[in-house]
């Protein structure tokens, strides 16, 4: 339980909030490359403030504000040009660092473009997805997870708009009793609602053998983040890491949760495939996005239940826009959510007294390429256990334009329609 006054901090990202000040530290994925193909020109919400990110005739990537400084127009409706995107409405011409460069209907002499400039962020491109860093000046250096540099790798990445605040879905990673209910039970529900029992899992933690989370799971800080353990009988086992403050690992996925405002949250979903040595390298990654797991009613939409993706993104809607975390009444089992809250105190104490966060990467040789454990950076499970490649034909992940490929490429085409175990 936390008093409003945490919740409310921990929750709110806009401009000026301690939260979106040390969100401000990170880089985050906005748009894949692939959707600037498509339009170069794409409204961007993120930390609160409505950007326009574009790509100029020249191949410059330019992160300004949404809005024209002349008379307001969304800059959405910009066309690119070969120095920056200029305004439909009169024509005013915007550099990729937001600064006015031509107003065509003022004296050709004037001075005035020169005073005119329009907030504007860095911005890159890695791994066929575009980030943003929205922090203080010089920027970290954009971070080399080890699924964005490794070689031999194809990619896809899907985004999913959540309707809630950041922070709820970030706080299921270290949430692992929902394993067995939300992706067991509710799970084999939602297949049999789908007429898919062949799909159903037998209980992960069968009656009988029974024992609480709380006694199989444990949690700490490392220097990444927050890694889940599994208790076994050699000690703990290093199951999955949640990157602070806003990333989850899981074997050949990253998932980003980025807080667009508020009640929003940009759900990214980055996925690499093994290529085997000496096919040709992918020419770019493909997007794909992943509509909502509940209707406008509110009610859930069936068929995007049918996997892990999509139960985590109807269970993070149903807890409302902003979980009331005075009312919630937590246990045992929810020590790995006490302890990330923990951690979000101590960096956001560490920024409000002027330091920098842990994960803000500035050390180029730290920076080749960042092994996130319980990957040792030279060999994954590529498509290994059944589970990982076959629920990428479930779920948020079906609606990728590569995912069936992959499938049929690794397992066969049988494997298709078949059960994921
Ligand atoms: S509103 Fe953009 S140029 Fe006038
Ligand atoms: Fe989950």
């Amino acid at each position: 339980m936390l008093t409003a006054e945490e919740n409310e901090l921990f929750t709110r990202v806009g401009p000026g909030t301690p939260m979106g000040r040390l969100m401000r530290w990170y880089w985050h994925p906005i748009a894949a490359v692939s959707q600037l193909d498509e339009n170069p020109v794409r409204a961007v919400r993120l930390l609160g403030e409505d950007l326009v990110l574009f790509r100029d005739r020249s191949g410059n990537l330019g992160l300004i504000d949404g809005r024209c400084a002349h008379r307001r127009v969304d800059l959405r409706f910009g066309i690119p040009e070969p120095q920056g995107l200029r305004c439909p409405y009169h024509g005013w011409l915007y550099s990729p660092q937001g600064q006015c460069l031509q107003m065509p209907d003022e004296a050709a002499d004037t001075t005035f473009p020169g005073r005119v400039k329009l907030q504007s962020y860095s911005v890159r491109a890695l791994a066929g997805v575009v980030f943003a860093y929205l922090g203080p000046e010089p920027a970290p250096l954009l971070p080399n997870w080890d699924l964005f540099v490794m070689e031999d790798v194809a990619r896809d990445v899907g985004f999913q708009v959540l309707n809630c605040n950041w922070l709820q879905v970030q706080e299921n990673d270290m949430d692992p009793a929902h394993l067995e209910w939300l992706h067991g039970h509710f799970s084999n529900y939602a297949l049999e609602r789908i007429g898919r029992k062949d799909l159903q899992r037998p209980p992960r933690n069968p009656e009988g053998t029974r024992t609480p989370v709380g006694e199989r799971r444990d949690w700490a800080v490392y220097d990444q983040g927050i890694m889940n353990y599994a208790k076994t009988p050699n000690g703990l086992r290093e199951v999955r890491p949640s990157i602070f403050p806003n990333v989850n690992s899981f074997t050949t996925d990253f998932m980003y949760r980025v807080p667009m405002d508020d009640t929003h949250t940009l759900h990214v979903f980055f996925t690499s495939y093994a290529q085997d040595p000496g096919e040709p390298p992918q020419e770019s990654v493909p997007y794909y996005t992943v509509p909502p797991s509940i209707d406008v009613h509110g009610n859930p939409i069936w068929d995007e239940l049918d996997n892990n993706g999509g139960q985590d993104a109807m269970i993070w809607l149903a807890q409302g826009p902003i979980v009331d975390r005075t009312k919630e009444r937590l246990g045992e089992s929810d020590r790995g959510v006490l302890l990330y809250r923990e951690l979000l105190r101590q960096q956001l104490r560490i920024v409000e007294d002027g330091g920098e966060p842990m994960n803000v990467i500035r050390d180029p040789a730290r920076n080749v390429c960042i092994t996130v454990p319980p990957r040792d950076g030279s060999t994954i499970e590529w498509n290994g256990p059944d589970e990982h490649l076959m629920r990428r034909v479930t779920g948020p992940y079906k609606h990728s334009p590569v995912a069936r490929d992959m499938v049929e490429k690794y397992r066969g085409k049988d494997a298709l329609d078949g059960p994921v175990h």
